[in-house]
């Protein structure tokens, strides 16, 4: 297994650009099968779950060609409708396909989708709505088949924000028949990156940004070319490692509109930041100030940063409360950041943290995509050497963190088996 070496204690200095967005591009991918034609995707990130989805849209018919963040989806020969359950097992937004397929193909074999193991992740929202617009859907212990002579729309109500049931249903709203309204909508800015490629591609949707949103049905889709943006939780991580260590760095390619909270955050911590148009700059002078952080769905602070901003608390001059409310199983990093010297005790879903500088070089493993981006932090913070294991679950989402905090100066390597 590669394992990524840490020789810690060197301050950030420097610039670098921020990959496209993976909770953005996963989405756009599926969304391409809507439409028999020539889907054009741009500054696509080189990680796992690309690689991922594009085996799976390779395996359902899609000649698709991938170079240099460039990526061609041709879709006119897409005609399998069952995703093999090896690939979808290993990526959560296999699950995204579900919508586009129906009303693509009017049939979907598949399984319950993998991923991080982050909390129970059900997918309860994204059957019980396409079942509402008319899918029939038999689940078999794994196995997971929907039908559909064609989808039609209806009013659908979420219990609760969810990104991916939205994003299923938005898909599968754009060709079905007449008109759907998603009541209590999540809002994260992918789903507005998703509504703006489908409006390109011919949709008709009204309330981007919001948490009504009303599609017409029966678009008639056309080729499209669009612009992955650039990635806000990677560009948080590479904040949150400046603000572990300390230094000056420039991020460029960011979506800074979409990074409120987090921009919010990093201030209260002392961090001092320079926003311009796509660009942080972010200077850290002394250890972080403790912070008071809580999770919760867009425009609260995301989830996905929390391992990170647990890894800064870790070296904060003083007490720091992360509380996590969207995923209960984010907080199993909080034992291997204990095992690099932090103080975090976890009470009924908050973190309790006392902040100390330097964390120490250890062996610690990751179990998660962030929670991994979050002991490379912790790591970059520690006195001597540290070692991660999981890399595979990092590469999932990020392009190369190795590459990338080396260009900012940090002295870390990956040793791949
Ligand atoms: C997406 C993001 C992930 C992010 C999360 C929350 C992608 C590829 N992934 O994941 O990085 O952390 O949003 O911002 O975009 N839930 C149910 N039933 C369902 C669906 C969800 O109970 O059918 C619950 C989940 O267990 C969780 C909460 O809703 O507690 C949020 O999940 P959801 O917003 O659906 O996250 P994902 O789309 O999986």
């Amino acid at each position: 297994m590669s394992v990524i070496h840490i020789q810690g204690l060197k301050s950030l200095h420097g610039g670098i650009p921020i990959q496209g967005s993976k909770n953005a591009v996963l989405p756009l991918m599926a969304a391409a099968l809507l439409h028999s034609g020539t889907i054009v995707l741009r500054n696509v990130p080189e990680i796992q779950d690309v690689f991922c989805m594009l085996g799976i849209l390779k395996s359902l018919g899609c000649h698709c060609i991938f170079k240099e963040h460039d990526l061609i989806i041709d879709t006119r020969n897409l005609d399998q409708a069952s995703i093999c359950h090896e690939q979808g097992k290993k990526m959560r937004s296999s699950v995204m396909l579900l919508g586009p397929l129906l009303g693509r193909l009017h049939k979907v074999e598949t399984c319950f989708p993998g991923g991080c193991s982050i909390g129970k992740r059900p997918i309860d929202l994204h059957l019980s709505a396409l079942e509402k617009m008319g899918a029939r859907i038999e689940v078999k212990g794994e196995h997971v088949t929907a039908y559909s002579h064609k989808l039609h729309g209806a009013d659908i109500r979420l219990a609760f924000p969810s990104v991916g049931a939205t994003e299923n249903i938005l898909m599968a709203a754009v060709t079905a028949e007449g008109v759907t309204r998603i009541y209590g909508a999540a809002r994260e800015p992918e789903i507005g990156t998703l509504c703006q490629f489908l409006s390109a591609m011919g949709a008709r949707i009204e309330g981007t940004g919001s948490s009504f949103l009303t599609v017409y049905g029966e678009a008639s889709l056309k080729d499209t070319t669009f612009v992955v943006p650039g990635d806000r939780i990677v560009a948080g991580t590479y904040l949150g490692a400046v603000m572990a260590v300390g230094g000056d760095i420039c991020l460029s390619g960011v979506p800074v509109d979409h990074m409120e909270g987090t921009l919010q955050m990093a201030r209260e911590a002392g961090c001092e930041l320079c926003l311009k148009q796509n660009q942080i700059q972010a200077r850290m002078k002394q250890r972080p100030l403790p912070f008071k952080l809580i999770t919760g769905p867009y425009p609260e602070f995301s989830t996905d940063l929390q391992s990170v901003m647990l890894a800064v608390a870790s070296v904060a001059q003083g007490e720091s409360c992360i509380q996590e409310n969207v995923f209960e199983g984010r907080f199993a990093t909080a034992q291997e950041l204990n095992k690099l010297g932090a103080h975090i005790i976890i009470e009924e879903g908050t973190a309790l943290v006392t902040g100390g500088f330097p964390l120490r070089g250890s062996t610690v493993q990751a179990w998660d995509l962030r929670g991994g981006a979050a002991l490379v932090v912790a790591g970059l913070a520690a006195d001597g050497e540290s070692r991660i294991h999981g890399y595979s679950y990092i590469s999932r989402g990020y392009e190369d963190i190795c590459r990338d905090l080396k260009a900012l100066g940090a002295s870390l390597s990956l040793e791949e088996d």
